[in-house]
């Protein structure tokens, strides 16, 4: 599974701690999943979209690469993606944000789209799509495809929690993208939730259960 990338990084595992305890409340909840967001950022970065520019130091000229902050959409999958937009505009204020709206039917665990709204333009960047669970891997295919049918062509995932499920169906079906994974759980329950898990990233981050 050459497009899968594990973390492995003791500051994240520190966070996830934090994610996973059930006394942490939504104010602290938000503020680190917007911190793994942000650190996740620096990796799936390693092949951005660059160029050369001429920085003027107070001493003289340099030529310094940089990020082309434009090629770059990034694609919350409502409504926990949502909860990591934040932690990637700190570190790439300039992107663009479209919005892909994808609930899984609780009974099938089928993803169902309710709302797609994505910049003009976006076939020709590089997206990066954001859900902070990785379970039955529904939903991310889900949101790849519509991708995909709007004539994108560089696509990135950045997923907090995955189980090997959500994982090899990922790989399978769209071995192109590239998956950045914080941390890869054990399994699912009969309910299509993560074990050990967080709970529910959405109503954690939102406050709503
Ligand atoms: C959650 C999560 C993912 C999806 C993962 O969203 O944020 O989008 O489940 O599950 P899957 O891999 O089995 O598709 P949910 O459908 O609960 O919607 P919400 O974010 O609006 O709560
Ligand atoms: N979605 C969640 O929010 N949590 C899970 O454990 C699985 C899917």
């Amino acid at each position: 599974m050459k497009n899968i990338h594990l973390l492995n990084h003791i500051l994240i595992e520190h966070k996830i701690a934090i994610l996973r305890d059930e006394n942490t409340k939504t104010k602290q909840f938000r503020e680190v999943i917007e911190e793994i967001a942000m650190l996740m950022t620096l990796e799936v970065l390693k092949d951005a979209p660059i160029k050369k520019i001429i920085v003027k130091t107070p001493l003289e000229e340099v030529a310094q690469t940089v990020i082309v902050e434009n090629s770059i959409v990034i694609v919350p999958i409502l409504r926990a993606g949502l909860g990591m937009v934040n932690g990637v505009t700190a570190m790439l204020p300039s992107v663009k944000v479209g919005h892909i709206g994808i609930a899984r039917n609780e009974e099938t665990l089928e993803p169902v789209e309710y709302m797609c709204k994505l910049p003009e333009g976006i076939q020709d960047k590089m997206v990066i799509l954001l859900d902070p669970m990785l379970a039955t891997g529904g939903s991310a295919c889900a949101a790849i495809t519509a991708l995909k049918n709007r004539g994108v062509k560089n696509i990135k995932m950045l997923n907090i929690l995955a189980v090997p499920e959500g994982v090899e169906k990922i790989a399978k079906e769209h071995p192109d993208v590239e998956v950045y994974i914080a941390k890869v759980d054990r399994e699912l329950n009969s309910k299509g939730y993560i074990l050990p898990g967080l709970g529910d990233a959405g109503d954690r981050i939102f406050g709503t259960n």
